[in-house]
């Protein structure tokens, strides 16, 4: 099948809008593959830091990048063969993530990764680009996002609820408390917002979905009705 005809539901919204949690979901009912583009940038973020390569150097980083061998299988996110799952989880990689990510050069080192993991059946996409810029095409765009307050009490939970590695534990007293994941968030939600390559946006063909006052479960079945009326209509 030619990839433009493979369906593809994108998912894009802002930091802790629960994307990751609903297109999983949507995926496995699906069945169709699931691609987590936050977790590239992440992997960048955590790979540069480990190799002194600072995340404002924007050539460096996607030089870089291109060197990396990344895989994903099942709970897994292999780096060269190292499963790095955890160490991207931290509130840290989220700002790495989002310093490496306004990097044109590096947004373009992982374009043809992201379009390769479109396979049959069928992807469901989150990020924050995956409907402008990546999949302009999908055969569903949903742009899913909720309060400030609402998505900073959401990561709260879910990194307390976490097994991070020990420095953010030992921290999570100071660095994780509720006022600085909201201060964190709204700074990343700026940048993401503001930068000049691919910034935070909802597609002009996307359905918006604030959760606000949706479980999870009733996010994914408005999404998984919204795709069979679109299957309807092409
Ligand atoms: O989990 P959370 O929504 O906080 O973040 P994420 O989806 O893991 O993404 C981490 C960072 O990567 C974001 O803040 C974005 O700056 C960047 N990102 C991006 O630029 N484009 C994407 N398609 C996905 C993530």
């Amino acid at each position: 099948m030619s990839a433009d005809f493979i369906p593809v539901i994108t998912i894009d919204g802002p930091s802790a809008s629960g994307k990751g949690t609903v297109a999983q979901l949507v995926a496995a009912q699906l069945g169709f593959h699931y691609l987590d583009s936050g977790a590239l940038y992440r992997i960048v973020a955590f790979a540069t830091q480990q190799n002194n390569i600072a995340w404002s150097n924007a050539e460096a980083v996607a030089e870089y990048a291109k060197t990396l061998n990344i895989a994903f299988e099942n709970e897994q996110v292999l780096l060269n063969g190292q499963n790095i799952a955890n160490e991207i989880r931290t509130e840290e990689m989220g700002k790495g993530a989002s310093i490496v990510a306004a990097h044109a050069a590096l947004r373009a080192a992982l374009l043809d990764m992201q379009h390769d993991l479109c396979k049959t059946p069928g992807l469901v996409a989150d990020g924050r680009d995956m409907g402008t810029v990546i999949f302009p095409h999908a055969s569903l765009k949903i742009f899913l996002t909720a309060s400030t307050q609402t998505r900073a009490e959401r990561r709260y939970k879910q990194l307390l609820g976490k097994n991070l590695p020990a420095d953010d534990l030992k921290n999570t007293g100071a660095k994780n408390s509720y006022q600085s994941i909201l201060q964190d968030l709204t700074e990343r939600d700026a940048r993401d917002q503001n930068r000049a390559s691919a910034p935070l946006c909802m597609a002009q063909d996307a359905i918006l979905l604030e959760t606000d006052h949706l479980s999870i479960a009733q996010a994914v079945s408005f999404i998984l009705q919204q795709y069979e009326k679109s299957k309807k209509t092409t």
